[in-house]
């Protein structure tokens, strides 16, 4: 049987997106087959290449349009795309070639902190200047509302008072790192 390949989304620091490549490494199933940036300077574009990923940069204006990253996708017979910390929107094209086939991370509870402007730490500020007494991750399929996407699973970490944006980050980061490639797996497989 043909593994199910994925195509990883990521835009900076590429923790999730290390993390998931670790993962897939060797699973009889699932592979990923490309890394797709936004930014030729991203940390995640070495990482990815350093662990035999291949990395594929387009600029902004190629983003928007998605025809060439739809085109690419198509070269590769990619089956799901999986946003790791990307943090452009995806433009309708992209959207509708693949229909319930993008999953997302998004580091907060939603549908509270998300939205346009709401990504990596703007969340973890504005949770902690609210004064929640808990936050966590949302793992979701894209639809074309920002972040509004049927929710796969979502996990939960507590606050107190002494947290800050920088220890909110870590405990999401960690529940990431340990939930995401379960969830990415097992809706691959089910869907
Ligand atoms: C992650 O926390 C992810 O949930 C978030 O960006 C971070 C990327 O970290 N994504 C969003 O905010 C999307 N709206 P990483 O580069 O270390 O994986």
């Amino acid at each position: 049987m043909n593994k199910k390949s994925i195509a990883l989304f990521a835009s900076g620091n590429g923790s999730n997106a290390v993390n998931l490549i670790h993962f897939f490494q060797n699973h009889p199933k699932i592979e990923v087959k490309t890394l797709i940036c936004n930014k030729a300077d991203a940390p995640v574009v070495a990482k990815a290449e350093s662990l035999g990923v291949e990395v594929l940069v387009f600029s902004n204006e190629e983003f928007e349009s998605g025809l060439t990253v739809l085109q690419e996708l198509d070269y590769r017979a990619i089956d799901w795309i999986v946003l790791a910390g990307f943090l452009r929107k995806i433009p309708v094209n992209i959207i509708r070639g693949y229909q319930n086939r993008i999953i997302n991370i998004h580091p907060s509870l939603l549908p509270k902190y998300g939205g346009k402007g709401m990504y990596g730490k703007f969340v973890h500020s504005a949770v902690i200047e609210a004064k929640e007494l808990k936050s966590g991750i949302s793992i979701h399929l894209v639809n074309e509302e920002f972040d509004e996407g049927e929710i796969l699973a979502q996990f939960e970490t507590q606050l107190t008072s002494n947290d800050t944006c920088d220890s909110l980050t870590e405990k999401i980061h960690a529940l990431e790192h340990k939930h995401f490639p379960i969830i990415v797996e097992q809706t691959v497989l089910n869907h």
